[in-house]
């Protein structure tokens, strides 16, 4: 991700800046694309996990659908060059507009959560003479064994439809002429590693399609949703996501007939890895208690430290790698600090951001090489959930992009 040329060109760069290695991205895409269709699995990349124009195009490159969770998704997946037909739509609270613009969009199908979202599509095509395609979107109550706030699959979860509700679906779908009901969707959560999860959910997947059949549904489309999670820890040595493995347990367990589209909407693991937040030291502030390193960065440019206790991989770029890093012993650098080649044992910094609260921290007690004003920081694995949660609290700047050649 960062060899001497990029950490020039990241000294004469205003901070701070998301950076995206474009090799990293399609490297990641690649290892998607080849794992999945071993397969003929379908896979639809989540929009919200990265609207970032270059990534976007990147994506849509290599033949993925658009998973998408407003009006503005859809329309942006369409301009990307999206097919229209590998577009889906979900969301708990489509407004009619939204709606709207996707039934004239003639997008593959909506991922409905309500009994009474189904009604209002219903009528909406029906004012314009269309039929949409819909899948069930079901709240499966499995446990994703994330973090709670990212979970999504459980009873008390807003999301999706329960399953003591499925009768009131099978009499609605009965009577709305204007739906095609083409299968049943699933999404339980994000940032998941452990394998067995999915393995759950296909089991209670099985159970769902065996319903629907039951009942006189048949179902051509079964999407799993995404939620497939990273190696924050460890972004140079392991950067790609185990798309072998989680492919290969829904190949596994999942029950699969003849006809049949195995459908996954995957975010996190495509874009996570191409991308670090890069700012800069402002200042160092050495307490008795404490030692800060203030940022130019803050939780206006990367939320999910604050908002989740996400963990990100934080480094030195300017002491641990490139040119400083590599200049002769003793000698002193332009801003006053002293070139480390080997440097002394770490200290202990809470890495924190210029913003007027108290949780804009990165990490608390973070082992750093001695750091200085100006010194560059990378923090890992920012390509997910980064730039699209940016925001302009304290009136700040947008965060700029910049791009590996
Ligand atoms: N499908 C649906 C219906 C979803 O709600 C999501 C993510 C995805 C697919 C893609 O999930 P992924 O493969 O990226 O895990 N902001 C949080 C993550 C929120 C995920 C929301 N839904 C974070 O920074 O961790």
């Amino acid at each position: 991700m960062f060899n001497n040329n990029t950490i020039q060109r990241f000294n004469d760069t205003e901070t701070p800046f998301y950076y995206y290695d474009m090799g990293v991205l399609r490297q990641t895409l690649d290892a998607c694309r080849d794992a999945s269709s071993k397969y003929g699995f379908h896979v639809h990349y989540a929009m919200k996990a990265n609207f970032n124009p270059k990534v976007v195009d990147m994506i849509q490159t290599f033949g993925f659908g658009a998973d998408c969770v407003s009006g503005n998704e859809v329309k942006s997946a369409l301009e990307h060059g999206f097919d229209k037909g590998k577009v889906v739509f979900a969301g708990v609270g489509k407004s009619d507009k939204e709606i709207n613009l996707a039934l004239d969009a003639d997008i593959f199908c909506f991922n409905v959560e309500s009994v009474q979202e189904l009604e209002i599509i219903n009528g909406l095509a029906a004012d314009k003479g269309k039929v949409a395609g819909i899948a069930i979107r079901i709240n499966p109550n499995v446990d994703a064994h994330t973090h709670h706030f990212i979970t999504t699959g459980l009873d008390e979860n807003k999301f999706g439809i329960n399953t003591w509700q499925l009768n009131d679906v099978a009499e609605t779908l009965r009577k709305c002429a204007n739906l095609k009901f083409l299968g049943i969707h699933f999404h339980i959560g994000s940032q998941i590693t452990d394998m067995e999860v999915y393995r759950n959910l296909c089991t209670r997947i099985n159970e769902m399609q065996d319903w629907f059949e039951d009942h006189g549904f048949a179902i051509k489309v079964l999407n799993t949703g995404g939620g497939l999670g990273v190696d924050y820890y460890n972004p140079d040595t392991n950067g790609i996501a185990d798309f072998e493995s989680y492919f290969k347990v829904f190949s596994k367990f999942l029950k699969v007939k003849p006809g049949q589209e195995v459908h996954f909407e995957l975010g996190r693991a495509m874009v996570a890895q191409s991308a670090s937040l890069i700012s800069r030291v402002l200042y160092v502030k050495n307490g008795q208690k404490k030692n800060f390193l203030i940022l130019d960065a803050g939780m206006t440019e990367l939320m999910r430290p604050m908002l989740y206790q996400a963990y990100h991989a934080i480094e030195n770029l300017s002491r641990e790698r490139g040119e400083r890093s590599g200049e002769p012993d003793g000698e002193v650098a332009h801003d006053g600090a002293p070139n480390t080649p080997h440097p002394a044992p770490p200290i202990k910094y809470d890495v924190v951001g210029p913003i007027c609260e108290s949780t804009d921290c990165f990490r608390k007690d973070v082992d750093l090489p001695q750091s200085y004003r100006g010194d560059l920081i990378a923090i890992r694995t920012a390509g997910a959930y980064g730039e699209v949660m940016a925001s302009h609290y304290n009136l700040r700047d947008q965060v700029q992009s910049v791009y590996s050649e």
